[in-house]
């Protein structure tokens, strides 16, 4: 399959599906509290996205997935599932990811709250993946490589002695959910594809504190570190733009 190429008009259902992605991350705020369950969060997810904003909520039925959201807690990497009895306790670091179709267009994307006091390890793990999501959109424009996104975000993880997951990535998206190209969080400059205007894709890295390594739980989705030490991921849908990448799912609280 070839990548497909986005026109005006695409990205335009495009911007309006991101945009919904984001405020949902904008909406669940005040519900992420010590005491909460995240399933309680899933629900209050779900509700918005079909009765606010008249949308479809992606991830549900998607390879047998039930959920909304993916809430992964601590050391889980990703795909974390929901659960009425996952309560979620002062100092816990939570990535919710959530994907949204309108229009047969999607926007996935996806943060992480503090929840309550943290950890100052914690909070530094969670700001440092910010960052390195942010040095992958900015080594996004045309003629440039995948290769250098996957640089810039291994550069500074490994600068702060983090590692970075390799068994996931990022991934084209628009009227599919998951489609070519894949991005790389790790790799060298030059290598890989090269960017072109309107292709979209998401950048989501997944940062471990200790080791890169994962393994998944029995239930089939859970991903965790091997070593039982905590990662963080953020993740925004972006187009490639004449002079750099414009962020679809970018939240009001961003710059
Ligand atoms: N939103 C995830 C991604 O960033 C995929 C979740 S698939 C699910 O690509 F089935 F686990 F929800
Ligand atoms: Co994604
Ligand atoms: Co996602």
């Amino acid at each position: 399959m070839k990548i497909s190429l986005k026109n005006n008009a695409d990205i335009e259902k495009m911007r309006v599906a991101g945009g919904l992605a984001a405020e949902v991350l904008e909406m669940i705020v005040p519900y992420v509290v010590p005491g909460v369950s995240t399933g309680e969060l899933d629900e209050i997810c779900f509700n918005h996205i079909v009765n606010v904003q008249n949308a479809i909520p992606a991830n549900v039925g998607y390879k047998g997935y039930e959920k909304t959201i993916c809430s992964s807690v601590n050391q889980v990497i990703c795909h974390g599932i929901p659960d009425k009895n996952k309560i979620l306790k002062a100092g816990d670091i939570l990535n919710i990811d959530v994907t949204v179709i309108k229009d047969g267009w999607h926007g996935d994307t996806s943060k992480m709250f503090l929840v309550g006091k943290c950890a100052p390890h914690n909070e530094r793990l969670v700001k440092v993946t910010q960052e390195c999501l942010y040095k992958g959109i900015e080594a996004v424009k045309p003629g440039a490589y995948l290769g250098d996104i996957g640089h810039a975000i291994q550069q500074h993880a490994e600068k702060n002695y983090y590692s970075v997951v390799e068994e996931y990535c990022g991934h084209g998206i628009g009227n599919v959910y998951h489609e070519e190209p894949q991005i790389l969080h790790y790799g060298k400059k030059g290598q890989g594809i090269k960017i072109q205007e309107g292709m979209c894709f998401t950048i989501e890295p997944m940062i471990n504190q200790g080791a890169k390594y994962c393994k998944t739980l029995k239930d089939g989705w859970t991903v965790e570190t091997r070593d039982g030490r905590n990662s963080a991921q953020w993740e925004h849908t972006i187009a490639v733009q004449k002079n750099g990448a414009e962020i679809l799912t970018r939240r009001k609280e961003e710059i």
